[in-house]
């Protein structure tokens, strides 16, 4: 099989970039519990990029095959797994040090896959296992609070969409943050009211009477830094902040310390995997059934701008990083 190799880690993108080839690899072999797919569209999130990158929670042994998720084809079952999976479709989420979605085969464990129902886009089934579930999740943490309002930043990126979708149907508000004033125009034209750019020299003071006037008391943060300081100083007493991405690339600062202690402010880690860990038996399934069913209908959706052959990955990821918000790039080997 053909796979994506990434010979090492290096901080400055474009240099991992130029390292990258495709190599001819044994298809692997399922072993117990285990199932062989023939993967038939993978993405590029900003994981694979802070992990080519070196800078992500796995790094695996170099030369690596990148690549956490992607969706394809059961082609053979390892002792155990049932026979008739074989040519039943799948999404899949692989940490695994020896392989990676960048290529044309991947052994999984079964715990590891979601069998799609038949209506999934192949697209949408791709990139079904990380996002969808971190909305879900980070917007079952509003209800829990009983928001009537929530903040987020990145609003322009694909997590930041599913949330305002899943917020629509709670008839929660949401305060969208952006940071470039042609996603400020995009989301009026969706319909969106409360939309604010974080550039704006006001933008500390708006949202801090935007989040009084609608009640947020719960924000979803995925970029960190200073504009972190900047969200959780302006929110009102006993807010919560949830940090789930680190797009900035820098380390949370300008938190008023005085503001955490005496008006009862939360800042707090959202992982999904740790997320996953905390669901009930069968939970997982029946959210998965929801999810899907909401793909399937088109009212959740992923945005892909562009797909790309293996031996094209190059291209695709610098077509993502140029403009992350037109949505997701996939590889499709
Ligand atoms: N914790 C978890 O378990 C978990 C799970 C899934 C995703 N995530 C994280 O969620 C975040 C969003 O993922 P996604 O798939 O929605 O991304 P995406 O679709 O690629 O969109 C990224 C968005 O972030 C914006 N952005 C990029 N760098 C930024 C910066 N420095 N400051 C402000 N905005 C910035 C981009 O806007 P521009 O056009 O302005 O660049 C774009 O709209 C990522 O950090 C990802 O790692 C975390």
């Amino acid at each position: 099989m053909k796979a994506v190799i990434l010979p090492d880690y290096n901080q400055n993108l474009i240099r991992a970039l130029v390292g990258m080839r495709i190599e001819e690899k044994p298809i692997p072999i399922p072993q117990k519990g285990e199932i062989l797919i023939k993967i038939k569209a993978a993405p590029c999130n900003p994981s694979d990029i802070a992990f080519l990158r070196g800078g992500y929670n796995i790094r695996k042994t170099i030369p690596a095959i990148p690549g956490f998720e992607g969706a394809g084809e059961v082609t053979f079952v390892g002792p155990g797994a049932p026979n008739d999976l074989i040519g039943k479709l799948v999404s899949c989420f692989i940490q695994d040090d020896k392989q990676g979605t960048w290529s044309e085969y991947i052994v999984a464990k079964l715990d590891d896959c979601i069998l799609l129902k038949e209506k999934m886009p192949i697209d949408q089934a791709a990139c079904f296992t990380v996002n969808p579930f971190t909305a879900y999740g980070l917007f079952n943490l509003a209800k829990v609070k009983g928001s009537k309002a929530i903040i987020q930043n990145a609003a322009a990126g694909q997590v930041g969409k599913l949330i305002r979708v899943l917020a629509k149907q709670d008839k929660i508000k949401v305060i969208n943050i952006v940071r470039k004033e042609e996603h400020l125009k995009e989301l009026i034209a969706e319909g969106e009211k409360n939309i604010l750019n974080s550039t704006d020299k006001n933008f500390a003071s708006s949202l801090h009477l935007k989040a009084r006037e609608l009640e947020a008391n719960l924000c979803f943060d995925a970029v960190g830094g200073e504009v972190t300081g900047t969200l959780i100083n302006v929110m009102p007493p006993h807010s919560d902040l949830i940090l789930y991405g680190g797009l900035s690339g820098q380390d949370l600062s300008n938190i008023d310390a005085l503001g955490v202690i005496f008006d009862k402010k939360v800042i707090k880690g959202f992982n999904l995997m740790d997320w996953m860990n905390t669901l009930e038996e069968g939970e997982f399934e029946d959210i998965s059934e929801y999810l899907q069913d909401l793909f399937i209908k088109g009212t959740l959706k992923t945005d892909i701008q562009e797909s790309f052959k293996l031996i094209e990955v190059v291209k695709g990821i610098r077509a993502y990083i140029g403009n992350m918000s037109a949505g997701k790039i996939l590889i499709k080997p």
